[in-house]
């Protein structure tokens, strides 16, 4: 996709059938390269909690955390379309308060929309936000910021009842005006279902191969992530082994008089 990418440009990438690929980032030089590479879509995800922060989950996460990464984002990127979340409890206190925090996100991180995790519940919020021109992305299926309440990563949606809900909601987000849609670890047929059924794109993790496109934490994606990677997560690079092998090779040429060498030094 050449040139800068735009909400529109994601829509229309729907209506002609065509893949649309997200991936995060949370630093300048890695934004840098997923922009140059042609990425349509860079998440500045609140998974930096887990990726580059070193919690254990996204709860942690502030808003102070996501202001400094969208910024650093912001700075590497071109044509990518930049989306921030918002997040946990940074929109579910109040309306004034997500209409504060989406604002600061824009304004201050520099990111071009925001996404929010939820269904129904967060209607009116989406609205207030879409009628003051500020682009929401959705988020539906396994929310991490609910672990708490969902009592740990698992896969949602997998009964009638639960995937009905899950379609409804998905409805319901889109009439209140997202532009797309992240559907998170659900069976590859409520995914289907629901891109079926909307007009917007749906971006999928763990969702399968019947969505719009698709979204990987970059951890999992280049291997750096510790800890068990969930098995929708496909490794791309092994960037752990990489940089362990070139931190071996340096410990031992310092150790050994071998570095610096010839070439560099003045
Ligand atoms: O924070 C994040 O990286 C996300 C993706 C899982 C979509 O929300």
């Amino acid at each position: 996709m050449a040139g800068k990418i735009r909400i529109t440009t994601i829509q229309k990438m729907k209506q002609d059938g065509q893949k649309i690929a997200m991936l995060t980032a949370y630093d300048y030089p890695m934004a840098r390269i997923l922009d140059m590479a042609g990425i349509e879509i860079i998440l500045v995800g609140d998974s930096v909690g887990s990726v580059a922060l070193g919690y254990g989950n996204t709860v942690p996460v502030t808003m102070a955390d996501m202001i400094h990464h969208c910024q650093a984002v912001r700075r590497g990127v071109t044509n990518s379309l930049v989306v921030g979340d918002m997040p946990f409890m940074s929109y579910k206190i109040s309306q004034k308060q997500a209409m504060t925090n989406a604002t600061r996100l824009v304004q201050r991180g520099g990111v071009e929309a925001v996404k929010m995790e939820g269904g129904g519940e967060i209607v009116p919020i989406i609205q207030t936000m879409v009628q003051a021109g500020i682009p929401v992305m959705g988020h539906v299926g396994l929310t991490p910021q609910s672990i708490h309440q969902l009592g740990g990563y698992r896969i949602q949606g997998r009964d009638d009842e639960a995937a009905t809900k899950l379609l409804n909601d998905a409805q319901r987000l889109e009439a209140a005006g997202v532009f797309a849609l992240v559907i998170e670890a659900v069976p590859e047929e409520v995914g289907k279902t629901i891109t079926g059924a909307l007009r917007i794109p749906t971006i999928g993790i763990g969702a399968g191969r019947g969505c719009d496109g698709q979204v990987l934490v970059l951890g999992d994606f280049l291997g750096l992530t510790f800890g068990k990677v969930p098995r929708f997560a496909k490794k791309y690079a092994d960037l752990q082994q990489i940089i362990g092998n070139a931190v071996e090779q340096y410990i031992r040429e310092v150790r050994e008089g071998h570095f610096p060498d010839e070439t560099h030094h003045y």
